[in-house]
């Protein structure tokens, strides 16, 4: 094996490959054969990555799962489904900036929406809820009566930026992990039989 040979397999062997210059991440369907729903995630620190691939799981893994900073196209898609990380109650300004912009092109395709926050470690109440999502996210969107979930997630110090880390740590916050695989699937597997049934 040469040398240019022994690269391009090490690269593949990683999931990157080079695409007219730019590395990019190779997509990753389980099931092929539907390419009908993608699930768009705004993250700081990851949780909200893995919520959006855990709520595909229980999709039987169906959905490509973009963070919005691809700013994925929503024209090729049946379904979408987004989702934001919380901070000051809110998503990140890069998905409510896409939602903007793709408001007409999203509206009639979204299913679902969700938000991971930390919620000072303590189950999200409905009222939390109700503000996180109904009173900012779907009105964001302009859709109401969407299927929709709050995650608690993760603190993790070493993914955060100094200005949060100091913030956080004022505060005497741990670090956690609250985040569940079985709840994201379960609320996958819902969204998928509310479109089929
Ligand atoms: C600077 C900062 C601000 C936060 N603000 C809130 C908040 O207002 N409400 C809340 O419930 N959680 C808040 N959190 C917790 C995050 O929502 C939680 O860590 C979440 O898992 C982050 O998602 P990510 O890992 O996808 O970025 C905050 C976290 C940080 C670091």
């Amino acid at each position: 094996m040469n040398k240019r040979q022994f690269l391009s397999s090490s690269l593949a062997g990683l999931g990157l490959l080079s695409t007219g210059g730019k590395i990019t991440a190779l997509e990753y369907y389980p099931l092929a054969a539907n390419k009908k729903w993608a699930i768009v995630y705004g993250t700081w620190c990851g949780s909200t990555r893995d919520a959006a691939l855990w709520i595909s799981e229980g999709m039987g893994g169906i959905a490509q799962v973009f963070d919005v900073r691809e700013t994925p196209d929503p024209a090729p898609y049946e379904n979408i489904v987004i989702g934001g990380a919380i901070r000051g109650g809110q998503v990140s300004e890069e998905l409510q900036k896409y939602i903007a912009e793709n408001k007409s092109k999203l509206k009639a395709k979204l299913r679902g929406l969700f938000v991971v926050c930390g919620n000072m470690m303590k189950p999200v109440t409905a009222e939390q809820k109700a503000e996180m999502i109904d009173r900012r996210l779907a009105k964001q969107c302009d859709v109401k009566d969407l299927p929709s979930q709050a995650f608690l997630g993760r603190i993790t110090y070493s993914l955060m930026d100094e200005a949060s880390r100091e913030t956080l740590q004022s505060f005497k916050m741990p670090e956690y992990d609250n985040l569940k695989r079985p709840e994201c699937m379960a609320f996958g597997k819902d969204l998928l039989a509310a479109v089929n049934k």
